[in-house]
Order: structure tokens, then sequence, then C-alpha cells
């Protein structure tokens, strides 16, 4: 779909890049080009992504462990990416959730998902940026939310909260640092299996139940998404030639969310035997 070494010359930190969507643009960008670094809390899964990247692009890649709960570890390692060469491009992938009723999260729970992507994504982007600006480089920022943004998130609603202030972290961005030559863009994806969203949004003992919410059927285009079609309008966005596009919000959803709304409404069917047994098999990842 693109051209060979469209993007050479670039250097994009992808959070969350060692599992994922995350991997799959990270991949995406070091096939075409890019130098590409990844961050994550694993630093044993992030060198082995590294390493089979590198083995199926040929292309070149720094993993370094990173939580993005931790704002100071965050700046330290920025600092360190800068250090070696200033990123073109930042890729705000990382992030946490699990379904729940809302009355039963604790402050606790709401932490354990804002503090990734409402907190981890500012800091990140802020720790990108004012380097970005202090040293007169452009920069392109790309942050993943989700289709929630628009249509609320019933059972994920810490999720829908943090990512629709991503998304109104990505417009304001838009118009403040545009000026100064960064670019701010959000994609919005409906449904694309990974283990790490499946685990949590679709544990095993609601698929036993329901066989799937939110299945092929409400789906316009009756699938799910490819990875490789989400990793596509990541290129895009972050590519040269692109430069004049920046502020939007764009969906990649098979239509889903226009259909309806594309989230978990229709667990309101759930009763709290069954809320019981998502919890306890949610946690059991939580732990691993
Ligand atoms: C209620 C729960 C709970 C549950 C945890 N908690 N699970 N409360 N129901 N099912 C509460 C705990 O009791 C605790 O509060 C607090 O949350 C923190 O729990 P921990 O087990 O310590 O969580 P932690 O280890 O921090 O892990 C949480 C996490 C984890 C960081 C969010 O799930 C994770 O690593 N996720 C990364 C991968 C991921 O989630 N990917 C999905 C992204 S999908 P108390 O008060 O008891 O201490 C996405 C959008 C997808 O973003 C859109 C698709 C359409």
């Amino acid at each position: 779909m693109f051209a060979n070494g469209l993007m050479t010359g670039q250097k994009i930190l992808v959070t969350g890049g060692g599992t994922g969507l995350g991997r799959s643009m990270a991949e995406a960008f070091m096939a075409l080009g890019a130098h590409v670094v990844i961050w994550g809390r694993r630093g044993a899964v992030l060198d082995e992504a590294a390493a089979e990247m590198r083995a199926a692009t040929g292309g070149s890649c720094d993993a370094m462990a990173v939580d993005i709960r931790n704002g100071g570890a965050i700046d330290e390692a920025m600092q360190a990416v800068f250090d070696a060469a200033p990123l073109t491009g930042l890729v705000n992938n990382a992030a946490g959730n699990f379904i729940s009723p809302t009355e039963d999260l604790s402050p606790n729970a709401f932490n354990a998902i804002a503090g990734i992507v409402a907190a981890g994504t500012f800091n990140t982007t802020v720790a990108a940026g004012k380097r970005w600006i202090e040293g007169g480089h452009k920069g392109s920022i790309l942050s993943i939310v989700t289709t929630w943004v628009w249509a609320g998130g019933p059972f994920t609603v810490p999720s829908a909260m943090s990512k629709a202030g991503v998304a109104a972290m990505t417009t304001s961005l838009a118009q403040e640092w545009g000026p100064k030559g960064i670019r701010a863009n959000a994609i919005a994806p409906g449904p694309f299996p990974t283990k790490g969203a499946w685990e949590r949004l679709m544990p095993a003992p609601l698929a036993a139940k329901t066989g799937s919410v939110g299945g092929s059927d409400d789906i316009p285009l009756r699938r799910v998404g490819e990875h490789s079609e989400l990793a596509n309008l990541a290129v895009f966005l972050m590519a040269p030639g692109c430069e004049y596009l920046t502020g939007a919000v764009i969906p990649i959803d098979g239509g889903q969310w226009l259909a309806n709304g594309g989230n978990f409404h229709a667990l309101s069917a759930l009763d709290r035997d069954d809320w019981g047994m998502i919890k306890g098999a949610i946690q059991a990842t939580n732990a691993k």
C-alpha cells in the first residue's frame, strides 16, 4: 500500500509497543524504514518483541521498560530518547481497561485505568512536546482512543472518560502547538481483537454466556478489524505528505458505532452472579 522507505529518517516512539495494536503499528513503521522506540511495563516482553520485529522487517528498534503511570520515569526516559536523537513522532497507544458496573469501582480501580490512559498519555505527550518546542523541531502526535469518545462507554466508564480526555487533548494541542509545527491526531478503533483487551473486555464467563457482545452482526461491514488495517491508517497519519492534517479523531470500526454505539450497553442484561464470575476472571488475568 505504501512506497518502500516511506518512513526513512523518522524516529517514532510507540507506548505499549511490545504487544497488541502498538506492536502492529511499530512493526509497520519499521518495515517502511522508521527507527522505532517501544515502551512498556515488562522489559522481557519488549525485548522479545523488538528482536522479532527486527528479524521480520530488517528495521531498527530500541526497547525501554517505562511505566507511564510514573511521571518522573517518563521524563527521564524521554530525555534519554532525545539525547540519542529527537523523535519525529509519538504514538500514545498504552492503555488499560476492564468491564465492570461503575457502582462497583473503587478510587483505586479508577486510578488503575485513568493513571495509564489520561495521566500517562498527558505526561508522555508533554515530555515529548516540550523537547520539540525547546529544540525548534517539528513533531507528530498520534493517540489511540476509542469510539466511546462519542457514544460513551457503559461498563467501561473510567476508560471512556479517559479516552474522551485524550480526544480533547488532541483537538486542543492541534490548535495550541500547531503554530510550533506540531500536529496532533487520534484514531478511534472499534473491535480489533488483541489478547490484552479481549481478556478484560470479553472474559471467558461472558463469552460463554453471550457468545459475543458486539459480534460481527452488529458491524455494518460484518467483521472485526485486521491489525494491518489500523497500522495502515497510522502510517498514513505519520507519513510525510500528511503535514496539513491535524486535530482529527478518525474512527476505524467497520461502521459499528454509527450503527449501535459500538459499546457494551448490552451488558445491562447481566445479573450480580454474572458480574461476580466476570470480575474473578478479569482479576485472575490482572494478577498474571
Ligand atoms: C472491579 C476491579 C476489577 C474488576 C480490578 N479491579 N479488576 N474492580 N472489577 N473486574 C480493581 C481492584 O480491586 C483494585 O482496586 C484496582 O482495580 C486495581 O486492581 P489491580 O488488580 O491491582 O489492577 P492492575 O494490576 O493495576 O491492572 C489493571 C490494568 C490491567 C492496568 C488496567 O488490566 C492491565 O494491565 N491492562 C493492560 C492491558 C489492557 O487493559 N488492554 C486493554 C485496553 S482496551 P482496590 O480498591 O481493590 O485496590 C482499550 C479500549 C478497547 O483501552 C476498545 C475496544 C472496542
